[in-house]
């Protein structure tokens, strides 16, 4: 399918778009295979919101994954799956042969009494199966809702609850570095307080060596076997039927079901990862986040194989078993496209140049980056080291709620500016507005980040509460979809997204909320109340800096443990605070609103001048957390 191929190409597309959406998506969406024509192109309001793009069509996202590529393509890889272990065999999968995989699983869930809007949750390793699972129920019209294999039991039924779900897709354990993840056995005890899920069926990853509950609990394998090798019908959904839920952290405790539609995501998927990467059909592409999140729906499974690529899924870890694995993985399999996190670069930058050197890395012709704001000195690294200064570096903004890529470089095609995100994606109409929604003109300005016209991909409700999205997305500025970010334009209009302006942190390029990590402390016996803020971090990007008031306690490191424990069960091992300050009190306004830019300013490890604090109940509070600090 044709890229954009220039500068000037991407200006007229932009010009386009703009100018005319409906012509502009009505032409790309018609290289897609439909059962039915749209009738209109975009109806759309933001009050509400509603939002429908290509209504009335028919169509499955995964005969566009699949099928559609079979006369052409059949024996091309589709998948390729590289272990946690290197010692361990990887795989290929074909195009024909994930066809056929995808067919029968799909039959499997059938079986098992999964049907159309369904809800299927997924809790499972970086496997083939994962990817094959979610193209699954999308075939016959189930929602699958990924959740992340590093979530905890209680987490893990909060989404599945809040989905009520019918069946869960698991395996025995999960395997990253040298950590054993008991899977199935955390699966359990979420399970004990989820009423709705019928069957859990569990893939063998590794031993099998786990509870199997009589009538509930089914082997991936056995199940298979059962289907005799029959694909499941596909179903033909209308263009706004839901795909698939994705849980992300909001500002408050309860972390909400971004939902988004098929027929729209389906074409700016594609869209943009064909033009960000430049990709061309020789490419080997590989992502390296989790499925479990946004960018792994996005740009490891649905993008990548609606564009008929050959995309790399791994199982393991950059570190292990020793921080040259990423570079030895590219090197192996000749990746020409690599797209990861801040953070990993900045975890490896801070490893020996050695083991990068090892390896040649010739194949790498773009590289991407995603998740949180990248500094400079990771950009430059980055570009030098990894691109061997050849490499253009795509710096992808996006979010959960949008989908897609929606701010970055198209690579070698528009220009680059280290640490800026750059320009808009064609179709998409970001604008800046000030603390009261109006929308700030020209260039060299900086404010809060909006959208002021529907793309694609853009979430369409949150599970079970269409008020919260209208609320969260849609009612802090008038006819705007508001990101939650601050942004500057600089003086020849590209974008650099400056951070989260809510109470959201970005912790290694994973949301979570305060009030999140707040509420799972909270749940400690001995806690009374607490706060919790992010703060610069070497690696992480954001750290998580907790302030916890606390009744009697004997051991301060002790309690410190519990706290951490408590919030490993609460949410996972992601929200781990990294600081964690006892107080006895916190300062407040005399409304009781908590003074979180004061506490911020303490965790930067900045008192020089913490403001005002005039208005707070007890000023005093402030400086016994000054004293007591953590370094
Ligand atoms: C938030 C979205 C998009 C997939 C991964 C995260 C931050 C994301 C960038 C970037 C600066 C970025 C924003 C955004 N973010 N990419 N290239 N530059 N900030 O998805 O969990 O939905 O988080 O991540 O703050 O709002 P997410």
């Amino acid at each position: 399918m044709k890229k954009i191929n220039s500068y000037e190409e991407y200006l007229s597309n932009y010009e386009k778009s703009i100018e005319d959406p409906t012509v502009f998506w009505s032409d790309i969406a018609k290289t897609f295979h439909w059962h039915k024509q749209w009738d209109n192109v975009l109806e759309w309001n933001f009050d509400e919101p509603s939002i429908n793009w290509f209504k009335g069509a028919k169509l499955n996202i995964t005969e566009n994954c699949l099928d559609r590529h079979l006369d052409s393509n059949a024996d091309k890889t589709a998948i390729i799956w590289e272990p946690n272990d290197p010692k361990e065999s990887a795989q290929h999968i074909s195009y024909e042969e994930l066809h056929q995989r995808v067919g029968i699983a799909a039959q499997m869930l059938k079986n098992n009494g999964v049907n159309k809007g369904d809800r299927v949750c997924l809790y499972m390793p970086m496997i083939p199966e994962l990817a094959i699972a979610v193209l699954a129920c999308a075939r016959i019209g189930a929602i699958h809702s990924v959740i992340f294999a590093g979530f905890s039991a209680k987490a893990l039924s909060d989404r599945v609850n809040d989905a009520t779900a019918k069946v869960l897709l698991t395996a025995d354990y999960g395997v990253r570095a040298t950590k054993k993840i008991p899977l199935k056995e955390i699966a359990d005890n979420a399970l004990e307080s989820c009423a709705t899920i019928e069957k859990v069926i569990v893939f063998k990853r590794l031993d099998g060596s786990v509870n199997m509950k009589a009538d509930r609990d089914f082997w991936w394998e056995d199940e298979i076997l059962k289907v005799n090798g029959v694909s499941a019908k596909v179903e033909s959904m209308d263009a706004e039927d839901e795909l698939f839920i994705l849980y992300t952290s909001g500002s408050t405790g309860q972390p909400k079901g971004v939902v988004h539609s098929t027929a729209g995501y389906m074409v700016y998927a594609e869209y943009s990862f064909r033009n960000v990467f430049q990709y061309n059909d020789k490419d080997i592409y590989w992502c390296t986040a989790d499925i479990g999140w946004i960018t792994g729906h996005s740009y490891i499974i649905y993008g990548p194989l609606l564009a008929g690529a050959t995309t790399l899924m791994f199982e393991g870890v950059p570190t292990w078993p020793n921080p040259g694995r990423f570079w030895e993985v590219v090197d192996k399999y000749q990746v020409s496209l690599f797209y990861t996190a801040p953070t990993a670069i900045r975890a490896l930058q801070a490893c020996d140049l050695s083991f990068v050197d090892k390896h040649n890395l010739s194949s790498l012709r773009v590289l991407g980056s995603v998740g949180e704001p990248i500094n400079e000195e990771a950009w430059k690294w980055y570009h030098i080291n990894i691109g061997k200064g050849n490499c253009p570096i795509v710096d992808t903004w996006w979010q959960t709620e949008t989908g897609g890529i929606m701010i970055a470089p198209l690579a070698g095609i528009t220009p680059l500016k280290p640490a800026f995100a750059t320009l808009p994606l064609p179709g998409i109409q970001p604008c800046l507005v000030d603390a009261d929604g109006n929308e700030i003109e020209g260039n060299d300005v900086e404010g809060n980040l909006c959208v002021k016209f529907p793309w694609p991909s853009m979430l369409r409700t949150t599970w079970g509460d269409h008020d919260r999205c209208k609320l969260t997305y849609f009612s802090t500025y008038k006819d705007k979809y508001f990101t939650g970010d601050g942004c500057k334009r600089d003086e020849d209009g590209f974008y650099r997204i400056t951070g989260r302006v809510d109470d959201v942190m970005n912790i290694s390029g994973h949301r979570i909320g305060t009030a999140e990590v707040e509420c799972a402390i909270n749940t400690h016996e001995t806690v009374v109340e607490s706060a919790v803020v992010g703060y610069p971090h070497d690696i992480k990007g954001q750290g998580i800096y907790a302030y916890v008031i606390c009744t009697v306690f004997d051991d301060e490191s002790l309690m410190k443990k519990e706290i951490i424990q408590q919030i490993i069960k609460e949410i996972g091992p992601i929200a781990k605070p990294d600081k964690i300050q006892i107080v006895s009190g916190l300062p407040k306004t005399r409304s009781g609103k908590i003074m979180r830019r004061i506490l911020r300013k303490v965790a930067e490890g900045d008192t020089s001048n913490l403001g005002d604090t005039s208005t707070l109940l007890d000023p005093s509070v402030v400086e016994e957390i000054k004293i007591g600090a953590i370094k």
